[in-house]
């Protein structure tokens, strides 16, 4: 099992798209063991982005972020980081397939909906940025039985 950590971004939450797109994660079979709605600051925003801080688009990105709430959320199933990130598609939505979440409802490179940790270190440090440890909920989901094989 592995964990993911994905963000509704602004854009998400004013398009009223949250509930389509968390559908689409728990049609999948992933299950949520945290979730909350909550603004990005400025310094939270300079942390997650650390990679593309010196970079000249960085400070749209900033505004973007930062300008409005969002859904932070951890996801949990087998391959999680990988099938996420699967389902977002390309990073701008004008070149994300059809029948990905950004191909579906993005037409921006900026605007693209929902983030997602691109690998197992990043998903880790992106948890800890947005989660307590007691904030994320062990469970065994019921449906669980008929989502896999045993041995899978
Ligand atoms: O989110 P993803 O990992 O697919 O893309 P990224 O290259 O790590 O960039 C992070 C985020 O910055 C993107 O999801 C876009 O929202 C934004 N971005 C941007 O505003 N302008 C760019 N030229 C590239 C990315
Ligand atoms: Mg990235």
């Amino acid at each position: 099992m592995q964990r993911t950590l994905i963000l509704l971004k602004p854009d998400c939450v004013q398009r009223r798209l949250m509930g389509r797109i968390i559908t689409r994660f728990e049609d999948k079979g992933l299950s949520f063991v945290a979730m909350k709605l909550m603004q990005v600051t400025p310094d939270l925003a300079k942390e997650h982005y650390a990679e593309h801080v010196k970079k000249g688009w960085y400070p749209t990105l900033e505004s973007f972020i930062t300008g409005g709430p969002i859904v932070a959320a951890v996801l949990e199933g087998l391959e999680a980081i990988t099938v996420v990130r699967e389902m977002l598609g390309a990073t701008n939505g004008l070149s994300a397939a059809p029948g990905t979440i950004r191909g579906d409802y993005s037409s921006s490179r900026q605007m693209n909906l929902v983030h997602g940790s691109d690998g197992p270190e990043a998903a880790k440090r992106e948890i800890a940025l947005y989660f307590k440890p007691e904030e994320l909920i062990d469970h065994d989901p019921t449906i669980a039985a008929w989502l896999r094989a045993v041995d899978e």
